[in-house]
């Protein structure tokens, strides 16, 4: 895959770390140029521990601030990449947060916190750099949904409605922006092992046996890395996926896909 986006520009909220930073990678040894849009600094940790890692980088990697809740943000961020670099072949919207809360103790304030990260944040990128990307060659935007976008685990109202929209406004932009020649799809993770859900399994008493449950819940026997979702968004964003547009990709070993059965009933209980 080295090289199939050189000479792309590529876009990635939240691409400090978790799977934006994946996707970041993942870009840039395909040979794109990647610019990280978020809050946080990468910093030089970011570049050294890829010289640890033996990371083979062969496009260009930068940051630029982003905050995507705030709109004069996104403006400042698109005139720095227009001015930068011309355009933008890829805008992948990843970054989001996650409240956990029982409906009774969630607020407006955090409900609207919630959608201001991980759903209004994608419509106003889109907004904004969409005019960047009309003319070029494939351009593609790819959302980051997720399962609870699908089903919904409990005292997640905000993060699933949210992830609902996310699936929805994929499917919208698909319809509108196709005419155009911009396709969008989003991407629904399962499981994947970040910092957003480290805390799950962190604060039980076994870590490893924590893990091991989790993993047991999936048909390919694992809990997923943000290498997962980074490969499945580098094939939507490439031309070899050029009639897929619309779609929400599920990414998560198979875990969606088992329907659940009682220990006591199951064959290999
Ligand atoms: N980890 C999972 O299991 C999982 C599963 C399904 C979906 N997702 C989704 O994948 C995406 C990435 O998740 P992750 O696990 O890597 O999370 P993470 O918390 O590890 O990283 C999120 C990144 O987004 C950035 N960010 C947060 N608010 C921002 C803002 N207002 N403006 C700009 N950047 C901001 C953070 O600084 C951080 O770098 C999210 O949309 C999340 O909902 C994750």
């Amino acid at each position: 895959m080295t090289g199939r986006a050189t000479g792309r520009i590529v876009v990635v909220t939240g691409g400090a770390r978790g799977i934006g930073r994946a996707i970041v990678d993942r870009f840039a040894a395909e040979g794109a140029t990647v610019v990280i849009g978020d809050l946080t600094d990468p910093g030089e940790l970011f570049l050294q521990s890829d010289v640890a890692a033996g990371l083979a980088v062969a496009g260009h990697r930068e940051w630029v601030p982003l905050d995507v809740t705030d709109e004069i943000s996104i403006l400042a961020f698109s005139e720095s990449v227009a001015a930068a670099h011309g355009g933008v072949d890829v805008l992948v919207n990843n970054a989001g947060i996650m409240d956990t809360r029982a409906l009774a103790d969630e607020t407006v304030a955090g409900w609207d916190l919630t959608m201001a990260v991980n759903l209004r944040g994608p419509f106003l990128m889109a907004k904004h750099l969409v005019p960047l990307m009309e003319g070029r060659a494939d351009p593609a935007i790819v959302n980051i949904g997720s399962i609870e976008g699908l089903g919904a685990n409990t005292f997640h109202s905000s993060y699933a409605a949210s992830k609902a929209g996310v699936h929805g406004l994929t499917r919208a932009l698909a319809v509108e922006l196709g005419p155009a020649g911009i396709r969008c799809n989003a991407v629904a993770p399962g499981w994947i092992d970040t910092e957003l859900n480290r805390g799950y399994v962190d604060k039980h008493p076994n870590r490893e046996q924590a893990v091991a449950d989790l993993a047991s819940l999936h048909p390919v026997g694992r809990i997923g890395d943000p290498t997962d979702v980074a490969a499945t968004v580098s094939w939507l964003a490439n031309p070899d996926a050029g009639f897929v547009t619309g779609q929400v990709v599920t990414v998560d070993g198979g875990r969606m896909t088992r329907l659940p059965i009682p220990a006591s009933l199951a064959d290999d209980a």
